[in-house]
């Protein structure tokens, strides 16, 4: 309209560097995405086997999520030329939808600059909803793209194996007419048809998932109903029961009032001692006060023992929250015990901090540290429960521990589909050996809870928030 006019056409803001940048990754998408991945696959190589390296395995899923954006911009692009048709150039279309991701991100976090990976402790209905529309797209988008890649990696298996057989049968026999027909004839419309319509199918089914995930299933607590079998357990502690709370994260998506409901759950339940093994806040410490306000509410007649979570060494607020829980009656057990007594009969409960991960030669020298505390802390020939974030301890023979509750890892990273098969989970294909329900070494038991809230994505997939409550019986 400008030029019509006869006026100077309007400079574009973004400069033509930016412009060159963008036109090549839309022209060589394919080759980035594969490149992203294989960087991606490389950093999982390094991860198997070892304990989750928080850097690397932010790495890989850094590069699959940039590898699938690519992927889901370049859809986006093609959607709005279909919709749009050619009067919409590409690079446009694809310039609106970096923009919109840029606004995304940059609102959602502006602490980012300030050290912060996530800190999603803004309460506002529209940050709420900025959030909860960027991870559902962050989950739901990831989850199709890995879908989407493998599904064309079985397509392309699948035309391989036919043409070599294809080949095979040639090399082996004189080609008919008929045969020839075959060969030449383009692949069907129906089959193409079909592949379609199966790919958009697949792409939709994890975005519905994670809206699931998010809306529903993040709320859904399971009360979970263990016996614990304990072969020293003292007769007066027959059918004693034990509930218990981890990761409880306060934050927008595991607000006061869903805690709240979840206190009254576990006070219906008449345990005879509350275990809380860390994880109090999601991300700001400010969220200490309300949290340990409502976890007041825990009622049980032998008392409510907790210890620390790595969110309350990562913020700095062990110190603070220890304080804040005693004043409420609740009381943190740092490389500290507690004997409970059924008249003259005792089991002993331990709790131990997790520690800060800074670098791992320190953290190694704390944990032997802990290790040394802890033995300090066993009660022999004593039933002696552990409780700890997560199980670092769990069946070393220096520590006579015969039950550890643990929590830290949300049922597997919060998305599992273990239910379908054991190895369909996120922490289990990084290698980490305990993730959700019972582990037994040596006669000595542990037990992974799930937690109660969320932290990265508000979603829940395969992996319910659990409050366990266990009754303590006699055998093995
Ligand atoms: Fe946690």
């Amino acid at each position: 309209m400008a030029a019509s006019l006869g006026l100077p056409r309007p400079k574009i803001a973004i400069n033509g560097g930016f412009l060159r940048v963008l036109r090549r990754v839309v022209a060589y998408w394919r080759a980035i995405v594969v490149v992203l991945l294989i960087f991606a696959l490389a950093a999982a190589i390094v991860l198997h086997g070892q304990f989750v390296s928080f850097e690397l395995l932010s790495l890989a899923l850094l590069l699959i999520f940039m590898a699938s954006q690519i992927f889901w911009i370049g859809r986006v692009v093609d959607l709005g030329e279909r919709l749009l048709g050619r009067r919409v150039c590409r690079q446009r279309v694809a310039i609106g939808v970096v923009l919109a991701y840029l606004f995304v991100i940059t609102y959602s976090y502006p602490e980012w600059a300030l050290g912060h990976t996530i800190r999603a402790s803004d309460y506002r209905l529209q940050g709420i909803l900025i959030h909860a529309a960027f991870w559902w797209w962050f989950v739901g988008s990831m989850l199709a793209f890995v879908l989407i890649i493998t599904f064309g990696i079985l397509d392309r298996a699948v035309r391989a194996t036919r043409w070599i057989y294809r080949k095979a049968c040639q090399a082996f026999r004189p080609m008919t007419a008929s045969d020839a027909a075959v060969s030449d004839c383009p692949s069907s419309s129906g089959r193409r048809r079909f592949l379609e319509q199966t790919a958009v199918l697949m792409s939709a089914t994890p975005f519905v998932a994670a809206g699931y995930g998010l809306l529903y299933e993040r709320l859904d607590v399971e009360i979970v109903r263990e016996r614990a079998r304990l072969a020293r357990l003292p007769k007066a502690f027959e059918g004693f029961r034990v509930a218990l709370l981890s990761d409880i994260h306060l934050s927008p998506f595991a607000n006061a009032d869903y805690i709240r409901r979840c206190v009254t759950i576990t006070n219906s339940l008449k345990p005879d001692l509350i275990a809380l093994t860390g994880d109090y806040v999601a991300w700001d410490p400010e969220d200490q006060f309300e949290v340990v306000r409502v976890l007041a509410g825990l009622r049980a007649p032998h008392g409510v023992f907790g210890c620390m979570g790595n969110h309350e060494a990562d913020t700095e607020i062990e110190d603070s929250i220890t304080q804040l829980f005693a004043s409420h009656g609740i009381r943190m057990l740092r490389q500290q015990r507690v004997p409970i007594t059924m008249g003259d009969e005792v089991v002993n409960v331990i709790g131990t901090d997790h520690g800060r991960g800074i670098a791992p030669e320190h953290m190694q020298r704390v944990r032997q540290q802990r290790l040394q505390q802890l033995k300090a802390l066993v009660m022999p020939n004593t039933v002696n429960i552990l409780l700890i974030h997560y199980p670092f301890f769990f069946g070393d023979p220096e520590l006579d521990i015969d039950l550890t509750l643990a929590g830290d890892l949300h049922g597997g990273g919060q998305l599992s589909l273990d239910s379908v098969h054991r190895g369909l989970n996120l922490a289990r294909l990084l290698g980490v050996p305990y993730v959700r329900g019972w582990h037994e070494k040596d006669g000595a038991l542990l037990y992974m809870n799930r937690g109660i809230g969320t932290t990265g994505f508000p979603i829940r997939l395969g992996a319910r928030p659990e409050i366990t409550v266990f009754e303590l019986v006699r055998g093995v």
